[in-house]
């Protein structure tokens, strides 16, 4: 069905029952295949076991579906053949003993950088060579080779060795890589849970190997991911929804029951019942669908999407996400602390970034799923939400001078079908922070919106991915990379990028935050300085073919990441500062870096990333506009029977 037919569904309230129809989604068998169930178990030689058996460890099994997931689970040959058995902990990296600043590197690579390949036994002592470059690049004196070559040679080394690192963040699973750990610390002795995959920080990681056509470890993150989505995660006896990917897995390696001399590895997950606040996850399964796709797009193997697994897999997120609520907006209702901003920060009810990783997967998944009888009513809720969503969040989250002004003279308690101030926001709420900052040229996405609240907050990553998404309109993209050229002392400033903008400083921070220590102003997820998302901006800045902005970030980032060894954020307004509590070589701060660079270098790639938006869509969504209460204000005959 066409989106104009969904917006008619839309229009006459008459939105489809969801799934119920569909064998995959009956609760008694929410799997129809499983492949891929395996532990390993090591004995002198190694062997793989089927997973067949709840390990005591873990609080997990897999839900009402135990029998269901047996019966099916198939042993693929592949696996038995390279199942070898590694202990986490023998990972490769960085190990104490290490020590800050002894990073090995090949010195012919650095002179002659192969595609990163690190060849472990043939090393030179890399941080002496670090600061050998750093003197030729500022001095520039040195007489054979001019000032450009030495720069030059400065940043290869910088690539080479964050290639290094990320490879040395690999994590592997049966012998086959399956992940990269979030930060490999060596300074920090309380590691929390830094030493997990992470769903949302492999996204980088992921696309970085993509863009160097390694494919396999992204295969197989997909893949084994895809089978912690169906375990059973209880907290204090309550089951979040089915569907719900976890935020980080570790691979442990642990006894093998009745054996004392054999060891298995396991995937233990966390759906949040142990993280910090015990946040849910809702950007993982999203960030998932967006790999998904970006793998198929870069590897050309449309096998993995295919498969009837990934097919319930997909199908399971947007359940969750599409499921029918209380809800009067399109928006997907959230905790606070569910996305890359985990902890308590106000961002709970309708936060951007969620939104525009909500849209672009909703995208994603349109192009993915297969075209079968069961998945018509799906794809039917689909458009109609990804109509409604981009109408509500370019309508009510953007704001730039002039609406600002609207908004500071908006009239409030509107009882009416047709009230322009439809949310009741008070005037007041503008703050004045805002009234200064609103640049004359560019605009943005408001953080969230909710009954009588506006945050006005910039966030970065929602405005970015947005771009990025399509979410917001091409004139509106154009204005958000006009705002942050607008207030580049403000959001990059010394280090790329501010996570958000300004900070929440006082009593409102004591409030919003609950006195979070570790979110003081302008620290960590309080206006912090995250290198990673320099990642995001760059393919902002390509779609909109607008690279050198990205290029001028890059740039920036480059004078000090690598010579402060990769931290997970920066502190202080301008983010002078190493963070208070930041990790030292944080993964996501070198695959962003790394993901930056590639696609500076090959802004054709950044396809596998961008989705743009389809004609049926824009034609659905200037109906929606055109018949906007707002613009036909005064007309007594317009007679609004849909809901946005
Ligand atoms: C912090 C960040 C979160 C990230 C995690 C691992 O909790 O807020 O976004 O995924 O660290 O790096």
């Amino acid at each position: 069905m066409g989106t104009s037919e969904a917006v008619l569904q839309i229009l006459c309230g008459a939105g489809p029952r969801l799934f119920y129809s569909n064998p995959c989604f009956s609760k008694s068998n929410s799997r129809c295949a499983f492949e891929f169930h395996f532990k390993c178990s090591r004995r002198r030689a190694s062997s793989c076991s089927q997973f067949l058996k709840r390990s005591s460890m873990l609080q997990y099994g897999v839900r009402g579906i135990g029998s269901g997931f047996l019966r099916n689970a198939k042993i693929d040959p592949s696996c038995l053949q390279h199942c070898k058995c590694q202990r986490d902990e023998s990972v490769g990296g960085i190990t104490s003993e290490d020590g800050v600043g002894t990073w090995f590197v090949d010195n012919a690579k650095k002179l002659n950088p192969i595609n990163g390949m690190v060849n472990a036994s043939n090393i030179l002592e890399f941080q002496e060579l670090k600061q050998e470059n750093e003197v030729m690049t500022f001095n520039g004196t040195n007489g054979a080779l001019g000032d450009t070559t030495f720069h030059k040679v400065s940043i290869d080394s910088i690539e080479d060795e964050a290639w290094e690192l990320l490879r040395e963040s690999m994590v592997y699973y049966c012998g086959s890589p399956i992940g990269t750990i979030a930060a490999k610390d060596p300074t920090s002795s309380n590691t929390l849970n830094y030493d997990q995959v992470f769903i949302r920080d492999f996204i980088p990681s992921g696309i970085a190997f993509l863009l160097k056509g390694e494919y396999e470890i992204v295969r197989n993150f997909i893949l084994h991911t895809l089978q912690l989505q169906s375990w059973e995660k209880t907290m204090d006896c309550h089951s979040p929804g089915q569907g719900l990917m976890p935020a980080s897995f570790k691979v442990r390696t642990v006894p093998l029951d009745g054996d004392d001399y054999a060891t298995e590895e396991v995937l233990d997950p966390d759906f949040g019942e142990a993280a910090i606040g015990r946040v849910a996850p809702v950007d993982s399964g999203l960030w998932w669908i967006i790999l998904l796709r970006a793998y198929g797009k870069c590897s050309g193997d449309l096998s993995v999407q295919e498969r009837v697994d990934v097919q319930t897999g997909i199908k399971m997120i947007l359940k969750l996400c599409i499921a029918d609520g209380f809800d009067m907006f399109p928006t997907l209702l959230v905790t606070d602390g569910s996305c890359m901003i985990d902890r308590r920060m106000g961002i709970h009810g309708h936060p951007l970034e969620i939104q525009a990783l909500f849209y672009s997967a909703l995208l994603c998944a349109r192009e993915m799923l297969a075209p079968e009888d069961g998945s018509a009513d799906l794809l039917r809720a689909l458009n109609n939400r990804l109509v409604a969503l981009s109408f509500h969040i370019r309508e009510y989250y953007w704001i730039d001078s002039k609406k600002l002004n609207e908004i500071y003279r908006y009239k409030t308690e509107e009882y009416s079908y047709d009230a322009v101030n439809k949310f009741n926001i008070y005037p007041d709420q503008i703050s004045p922070w805002l009234v200064e900052w609103i640049p004359n040229k560019g605009g943005y996405l408001i953080g969230n919106l909710q009954p009588a609240h506006m945050d006005f907050r910039f966030f970065s990553l929602g405005n970015l991915w947005s771009v990025v998404s399509s979410l917001a309109t091409a004139d509106q993209s154009h204005a958000i990379l006009d705002l942050i050229e607008a207030k580049w002392v403000d959001l990059v400033a010394d280090m790329p990028f501010k996570i958000c903008y300004p900070a929440l400083e006082g009593r409102e921070w004591q409030i919003i935050t609950g006195s979070d220590p570790k979110n003081t102003p302008w620290s960590y997820h309080n206006a912090g300085s995250w290198p990673t998302l320099l990642w995001q901006f760059t393919v902002a800045c390509i779609k909109m073919n607008r690279p050198e902005i990205a290029a001028r970030a890059v740039e920036i980032a480059e004078k000090r990441v690598s010579k402060d060894n990769w931290p997970e954020y920066y502190d202080t307004k301008r983010g002078r500062f190493i963070g208070k509590q930041a990790r030292l070589f944080q993964t996501w701060s070198i695959a962003g870096y790394l993901v930056a660079k590639l696609l500076l270098a090959d802004p054709n790639k950044a396809k596998i990333l961008v989705t743009e938006e389809d004609s049926e869509l824009v034609n659905a969504f200037s109906c929606m506009i055109s018949a906007n209460p707002r613009r036909k204000r005064g007309r007594k005959d317009l007679k609004q029977t849909y809901i946005v």
